[in-house]
């Protein structure tokens, strides 16, 4: 054949250790925005598609392997059979329904624990030593879902959580500011969505903390005064950033390139062990008082065994009351649910 005419073959790839394959499941919106993220970053050396519906998988893959001479992963793959995802480091899932214009994210659950029914058992099956990034929603839930699926260690079962929350809220106070996103330090934890808490008391800008020069930020004391009026104006900045996904949706129809970016992101840290911190979805019992079995994010560090840390955040009286108020909420959600 002209490819033996042309290739005097010296050796067969064998090594499996250097891999970092990334499998996605769900093709739709979320999971090509994440797809497109990690190719163009070369975050990943292989990367495998799978979803339901075998037709459009087929195509999404044909579309991101003509663009391979653009990028530097050695193997795009797709298929409904899971098999393809064997030797998997991480599996990022994405599939399952999604809200529609007004719908919270909450309501989505049972639809989406029936899905991850059939998603997580062969995933662990084909890839045992995988780390699982959950994105579908409710996100925190189903991280929990996917954990009690699995059998993992919960440090390899985590969830994008609030790590778009928290990027939402550095834009929003950057433009405030007028600085980039990236020198306005600040987090929100808790529950990706409705009840997500701002960590005032924690944000700054090149260690210059805003609680130190608003302290109505963090101990509101109700007296009319102009730094009361300013507080108010970032908190409004909270406010936006928990309704900007609703507004987005009623837009659009969906959310999806800023979750890409944000999930590509937190699978650099994972899949190059880089130990940064970053807001996501784990398993929080014990932590500021929290009695329930739930997951909502808290800063942690990551790195190639998932959550390598959680960060011990000093929060005041006021921010620690509201996580565990949106751990009231998780629970009283998830201790109903039909696995
Ligand atoms: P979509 O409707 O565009 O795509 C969902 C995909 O899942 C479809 O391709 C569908 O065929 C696939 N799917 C359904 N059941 C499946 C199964 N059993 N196995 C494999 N694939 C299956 O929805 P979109 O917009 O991509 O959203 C996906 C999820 O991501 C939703 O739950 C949405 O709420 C969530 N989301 C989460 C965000 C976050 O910050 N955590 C941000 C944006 C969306
Ligand atoms: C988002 O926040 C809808 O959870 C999705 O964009």
């Amino acid at each position: 054949t002209v490819r033996e005419r042309l290739l005097n073959e010296v050796s067969h790839d064998t090594d499996t250790k250097t891999k970092t394959k990334v499998t996605i499941v769900g093709i739709g919106q979320v999971g090509m925005a994440c797809a497109v993220s990690i190719l163009q970053q070369h975050i990943a050396n292989e990367v495998a598609l799978v979803d339901v519906d075998k037709n459009k998988l087929m195509g999404e893959v044909m579309d991101l392997q003509h663009g391979s001479l653009f990028l530097k992963t050695s193997k795009i793959m797709g298929d409904t059979d899971y098999a393809v995802t064997a030797g998997s480091k991480l599996c990022v899932v994405t599939a399952g329904v999604r809200q529609q214009e007004g719908e919270s994210r909450l309501n989505l659950v049972q639809r989406n624990v029936g899905v991850f029914k059939h998603i997580i058992p062969p995933l662990v099956k084909h890839s045992p030593d995988t780390m699982i990034l959950v994105v579908s929603n409710p996100v925190d839930i189903l991280t929990w879902v996917a954990w009690k699926l699995s059998g993992l260690p919960s440090s390899r079962v985590l969830g994008s959580g609030t790590n778009l929350d928290s990027a939402r809220f550095r834009f929003l106070m950057g433009e405030k500011l007028h600085l980039n996103p990236t020198s306005v330090h600040g987090l929100i934890i808790g529950e990706h969505g409705d009840s997500s808490v701002p960590v005032w008391s924690g944000t700054n800008v090149a260690g210059v903390s805003m609680a130190t020069l608003n302290p109505q930020l963090v101990h509101k004391k109700g007296d009319k005064s102009e730094d009361e009026g300013e507080a108010a104006s970032w908190n409004k900045i909270h406010h936006d950033v928990v309704h900007s996904a609703y507004e987005v949706i009623k837009l659009k129809g969906y959310t999806s390139w800023a979750i890409g970016m944000s999930v590509a992101s937190l699978t650099h840290s994972l899949l190059w062990n880089l130990r940064t911190v970053h807001a996501v979805s784990t398993n929080v019992q014990g932590l500021h008082d929290i009695k329930e079995e739930v997951f909502l994010s808290v800063p942690c560090a990551l790195g190639s065994s998932g959550v390598c840390a959680v960060l011990k955040q000093p929060l005041s009286e006021g921010e620690k009351a509201k996580l565990n108020e949106s751990a009231h909420t998780l629970w009283g959600v998830q201790k109903d649910l039909k696995m």
